[in-house]
């Protein structure tokens, strides 16, 4: 996994709780505890596990509900350091449909060893998206949190309705955008 995904992580840990929670998780998990982390290394995706699971312990806070949390701070944080793809985007569905075809094959350019994801997309109405997430990696609630940044980005007010088919490595979300009256 991208050392970025680490650092933001950690900069989520420090601004939403403390420095002191920072420094604890590193060392209830063992990950980090020397070096830190730095965007252009890459960690075992176990190691992300690990530091939730800490973090999970420190605040008492259930572990989907933090993952999702990270999710919707890092859309947030991909709206600034990958500004490039939000140029002419004004719907959240028609960003979620293009992340298979347009944005996550950006970043496998941009990052060679990024390990992603599949979305199969179905475009079911013009404000229902149904997206069926795959991944060799437990991050089924990355993804719903991924999904609630990037409404909460277009202020889309979106409709997640989640099925888990194989634990969190494959998850049925069905989409609808409420239309503001
Ligand atoms: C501008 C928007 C986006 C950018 C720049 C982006 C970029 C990335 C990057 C750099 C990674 C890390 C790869 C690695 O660590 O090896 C990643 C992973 C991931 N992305 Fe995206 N992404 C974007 C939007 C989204 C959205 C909206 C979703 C959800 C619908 C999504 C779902 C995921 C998931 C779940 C992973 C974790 C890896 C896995 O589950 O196998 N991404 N993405």
């Amino acid at each position: 996994m991208l050392g970025v995904v680490f650092t933001e992580f950690m900069e989520m840990v420090e601004d939403e709780f403390s420095f002191d929670v920072a420094d604890e998780i590193m060392d209830i998990s063992g990950v980090g505890v020397e070096t830190g982390f730095t965007a252009v290394q890459e960690y075992s995706h176990t190691d992300m596990v690990k530091l939730v699971a800490a973090l999970h312990k420190v605040t008492g806070m259930e572990i989907d509900a933090l993952i999702t949390a990270f999710g919707q701070h890092l859309f947030q944080r991909f709206t600034v350091t990958h500004s490039q793809f939000f140029s002419g985007a004004t719907c959240s569905l028609d960003f979620l449909e293009n992340i298979e075809g347009y944005i996550h094959v950006e970043v496998k350019k941009l990052y060679p060893n990024a390990e992603l994801p599949t979305f199969r997309c179905i475009r079911h109405a013009p404000d229902k998206l149904e997206m069926n997430y795959k991944s060799k990696r437990p991050f089924g609630d990355l993804a719903h949190g991924l999904i609630r940044g990037c409404g909460a980005h277009f202020k889309d007010d979106l409709e997640i309705e989640r099925t888990d088919q194989n634990g969190p490595h494959e998850v049925q979300f069905m989409i609808r955008r409420e239309r503001p009256v």
